[in-house]
């Protein structure tokens, strides 16, 4: 026997502020199987993940909510742990980037860098919102495409002609986040010098630590020459203050990887087994891979490789890459109900179909998986339903009614169990590298193996001949011991099925070397149905609710006026608070008013709420036969009302009116003193 491996393998960490997805799911169930494969061999092999709790969107967005980013992104951790957990993803440790050991330990890392030499220095001009005091990344500028002229385009890209751009280009721009016009500012910013590490990377990027098509691309850039990286961010910033350098905050992206080391630090404060240094340190002879999606690879395949070889550490055996999720072979999309989350799904379906399928259908490459629903469906009730655990249903009853629940002694078809025993080597083989598609058709193969050679021995017509009984007990015995099998070679992927397998067989946990024997003489417990068939209403039904999802906080309670329609009855029914708080009540600037040709009653209106500009048609114009006169007045709006297609373009969201209508039409304003995108509260 070969001695264990040591093995450290992460997920990329979520962003604290948003839901899991299925498209997340890809990443985590690969990971989780992976993992639960090296752990059923015995090997020693830790996962370990955390949420990616920095950044200016995370503070943004606690900002919006009126509390802490420290709230927030425990709020988020709660949630994520939670899906993770019913989704049957064993983390040993799911840890946070906003703790003490990753401030520890990107503390050293910067410090290390910067003692060896590899941090620059150099002030850079930047566009700074003199109303939010900040700087502001380019995703919060928007203004007038410099090539074609279309209006409201983000800081880099334009989204009518492509064309790309640096945010000073942009015509007329405006911070997204309080509408004020940018101006430039220089600061100070700390550069991590990538290029030091040029004939290190390319190397290592060779060496058999990435799947070909990442080391081509890689590759490419490597070629192209490395840039230095700026790994700094001014004051307010979610984050960890530099060390010696005060106001100036670590790129949520420079300590996200080491929050890697720092959950697995957390882990070995808390397990006196485990040894930093012996998974991390230089000499390490721990093998660490981590398994992330094909957007970030220069993160993990340049950037982070050179900062553990710069400050001292050991680099990763593996970067396994994967490609994205589509459903239904489009992008997920929030209005065809396929952008599901995580929670959606487990509201209506059990984790393990997702788990089976996502195995079923992932290579070791870095092509796109696509969740066909019809197929998932069909796929897991064929396979799973059809062919494995109908073999434990077909034999059980033969066993328990004909032999008190007893597994005879014996071997009825050696040919089948030296089949079985040949094929170990070659699945185990595929989950090694990944590829799971490959292990399911194999394993997939034995189970057609298995249920044909008991349809050909039809105990269930012998058992009916005199005599025939030790037969049908030989037949099933032997037929329950293939389907343990099966569930050996399958525990990575359906973990819970082979919990309740465990029970029916009445046997200690099962490990992947228990393959090479068979139950004889064992007593069995009660048979329970070990899985139910996909019923496609439910699919269907998680879809709608992906719908519902949308529209939950998208709740028309009243008297508010847009998309052509004054509402009538203010005598709505009562709602609950929680209808209330649904609805995002917002000042908004006018900043354009306008008739609309061809529309008798309504208005386009823009208007600034704040952090974007929404347009939204209304059906004042009766009452405001001169719509230039609304422009620069504010008023109030619903501004997550879910967008309405009109013949006249989409109408985004609802500015709030009272009056019987006609000329009697009285938009709603704020106080003086009110800003662009302020809340109701
Ligand atoms: O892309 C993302 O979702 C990042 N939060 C992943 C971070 S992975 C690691 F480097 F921390
Ligand atoms: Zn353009």
């Amino acid at each position: 026997m070969s001695e264990p491996r040591k093995i450290l393998v992460t997920s990329a960490l979520p962003y604290a502020n948003g839901s899991i997805h299925l498209g997340h799911m890809l990443e985590y169930i690969q990971t989780d199987m992976w993992v639960r494969f090296q752990k059923h061999r015995g090997n020693q092999c830790i996962y370990v993940c955390a949420d990616d709790a920095h950044g200016s969107a995370i503070m943004l967005r606690a900002e919006k909510e009126g509390i802490t980013p420290e709230q927030l992104i425990a709020n988020v951790q709660a949630e994520h742990s939670a899906d993770f957990a019913e989704f049957l993803v064993g983390f040993d440790n799911f840890h946070s980037t906003h703790a003490e050991e990753n401030r520890e330990l990107s503390s050293q890392i910067y410090l290390k860098l910067r003692d060896a030499g590899h941090i620059a220095t150099r002030s850079i001009t930047q566009y700074f919102d003199p109303e939010k005091k900040m700087f502001l990344a380019d995703r919060f500028i928007k203004g007038t495409c410099p090539k074609c002229g279309t209006e409201d385009q983000y800081g880099d890209n334009c989204e009518k002609c492509g064309a790309t751009y640096a945010p000073t280009d942009l015509k007329d721009p405006k911070s997204a986040i309080s509408g004020a016009t940018p101006v430039l500012k220089d600061s100070q910013h700390f550069f991590f010098k990538l290029p030091d590490f040029q004939e290190m990377l390319q190397a290592w990027t060779r060496s058999g630590t990435l799947q070909d098509a990442v080391a081509n691309k890689l590759a490419e850039w490597l070629d192209a020459g490395l840039q230095q990286w700026d790994i700094s961010r001014d004051a307010p910033y979610f984050g960890f203050e530099i060390p010696d350098e005060p106001g100036k905050y670590f790129y949520v992206w420079l300590d996200a990887p080491i929050g890697y080391m720092a959950s697995f630090k957390n882990l070995c404060n808390r397990t006196p087994e485990l040894d930093f240094d012996a998974f991390w340190g230089k000499d390490s002879t721990a093998e660490l891979y981590h398994f992330i999606g094909k957007d970030i690879v220069n993160f993990h395949a340049l950037f982070w490789p050179a900062m553990l070889e710069g400050a001292g550490f050991r680099k990763p055996t593996g970067i396994n890459v994967h490609g994205y999720l589509t459903v239904n072979g489009q992008k997920m999309s929030k209005s065809r109900g396929t952008f599901i989350k995580a929670r959606t799904y487990l509201d209506h379906l059990s984790p393990e179909y997702l788990r089976y399928y996502y195995a079923a259908k992932l290579g070791r490459g870095v092509d796109d998986l696509d969740l066909n629903l019809e197929d998932f469906v069909q796929k897991v009730n064929s396979d799973l339903v059809g062919k494995v655990v109908n073999i434990a249903s077909r034999c059980a009853g033969f066993i328990h009614k004909g032999n008190a629940g007893v597994l005879v002694a014996g071997n009825a078809a050696p040919e089948l169990t030296d089949a079985f025993l040949a094929a170990a080597p070659s699945i185990a083989e595929a989950y090694e590298a990944r590829d799971f598609a490959r292990a399911m058709r194999e394993i997939m193969a034995l189970a057609d193996r298995a249920n044909a050679w008991i349809a050909d021995k039809a105990p269930w017509s012998l058992n009916k001949q005199e005599g025939k009984q030790d037969e049908v007990q030989a037949i099933c015995a032997l037929g329950v011991n293939l389907f343990r099998q099966l569930v050996i070679f399958l525990k990575p992927v359906l973990p819970l099925l082979a919990a309740d397998a465990e029970a029916f067989l009445n046997v200690a946990p099962l490990t992947w070397n228990d393959h090479q024997t068979l139950l004889s003489n064992h007593q069995l417990n009660e048979f329970k149905p070990l899985m139910t068939r996909i019923d496609a209403a439910k699919v269907q039904a998680m879809t709608d609710a992906s719908k519902e999802d949308l529209a939950a906080s998208q709740t028309d309670t009243g008297a508010a006026t847009g998309n052509g329609e004054l509402v009538k009855d203010p005598l709505s029914p009562e709602i609950e608070f929680d209808a209330f708080a649904a609805v995002d009540l917002r000042v908004a600037l006018i900043v354009k008013a306008e008739a609309v040709e061809g529309a008798d009653k309504l208005l386009r209106l823009t208007l600034d709420i704040g952090d974007e500009q929404r347009n939204v048609f209304s059906g004042i114009k009766s009452a405001y036969p001169d719509p230039a006169k609304l422009e620069g007045r504010l008023t109030m709006m619903i501004a997550n009302l879910k967008p309405r297609k009109m013949r006249f373009g989409i109408s985004e969201g609802m500015v709030m009116a009272a009056g019987p209508g006609g000329e009697e039409i009285y938009l709603l304003s704020p106080d003086s003193g009110a800003k662009p995108g302020q809340r109701i509260k």
